[in-house]
């Protein structure tokens, strides 16, 4: 379980969250949507522990993420999947030895590294495409390695900030599809999207962000996000 409480965060005495409240359940499937320049981002950094707020605490599963020490912080990252908008994937190596490095670092055996990254091809639907480099790939394709890469440790928490912020929307819905898919395996999944045309497809939960602030927060959305008349005009 993921408990927000309170979260202010200040640059330069700006608040960019504004005492944001949030609890997420083990297995939801969250979607942060909003303005660039909302927060989300910076929530999430919150989140995985690459900042610090100024006030307030962030606990994980009853840790509490805002007064941990490094090592413990490691240990934690490496339970997250994270995968960003850009994919940041090594040019000289194939999709396969891509997804393989992250497990070869933790000095992961052999035959291990070779089950689990077929294991995790057949997730996202890269079977066909391992032997690749990144230069072959589509943008949905590179995309879909990194959220590979991001899976080799079975996370318990992926987290996706802008995922599709590159793509065409064809291959942002398969992105969604795959998310989806991970989440259904039981993985809670947190979506921070400004992509207004993703959310149409999410029938899950939708948390809507301006200025810092959280300012609708949907369960099982189930309707039609898009018309809603707060959601029309801030976006
Ligand atoms: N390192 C930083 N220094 C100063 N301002 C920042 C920094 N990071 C983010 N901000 C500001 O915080 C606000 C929220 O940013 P961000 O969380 O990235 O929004 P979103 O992800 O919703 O687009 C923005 O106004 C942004 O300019
Ligand atoms: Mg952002």
């Amino acid at each position: 379980m993921i408990l927000f409480q309170n979260i202010t965060k200040r640059y330069d005495g700006r608040a960019v969250l504004k005492d944001v409240d949030l609890q997420i359940s083990g297995g939801e499937f969250v979607t942060l949507i909003g303005p660039s320049g909302a927060g989300k981002s910076t929530l999430i950094h919150a989140l995985i522990g690459a900042l610090k707020p100024n006030r307030g605490m962030i606990s994980v599963d009853g840790f509490d993420i805002t007064d941990i020490d490094r090592n413990k912080l490691q240990d934690y990252r490496r339970k997250i999947g994270i995968v960003f908008q850009d994919f940041k994937l090594l040019p000289k190596k194939t999709v396969f030895e891509n997804i393989a490095f992250a497990m070869e670092v933790c000095g992961a055996a052999e035959a291990d590294t070779k089950k689990k990254v077929k294991e995790v091809l057949e997730i996202v639907n890269l079977t066909r495409q391992q032997d690749q480099f990144p230069h072959q790939l589509s943008g949905g394709e590179k995309q879909r390695t990194a959220i590979g890469r991001a899976l080799v440790h079975d996370p318990k928490l992926f987290i996706a900030d802008e995922p599709t912020g590159n793509l065409d929307p064809e291959s942002a819905e398969e992105v969604l599809r795959i998310l989806q898919k991970i989440n259904i395996s039981g993985t809670t999944v947190i979506l921070a999207t400004h992509n207004q045309y993703l959310v149409d497809n999410i029938r899950k939960r939708v948390i809507l962000m301006k200025d810092g602030v959280i300012i609708k927060d949907k369960q099982e959305s189930g309707y039609n996000f898009t018309e809603e008349p707060e959601f029309i005009e801030i976006i």
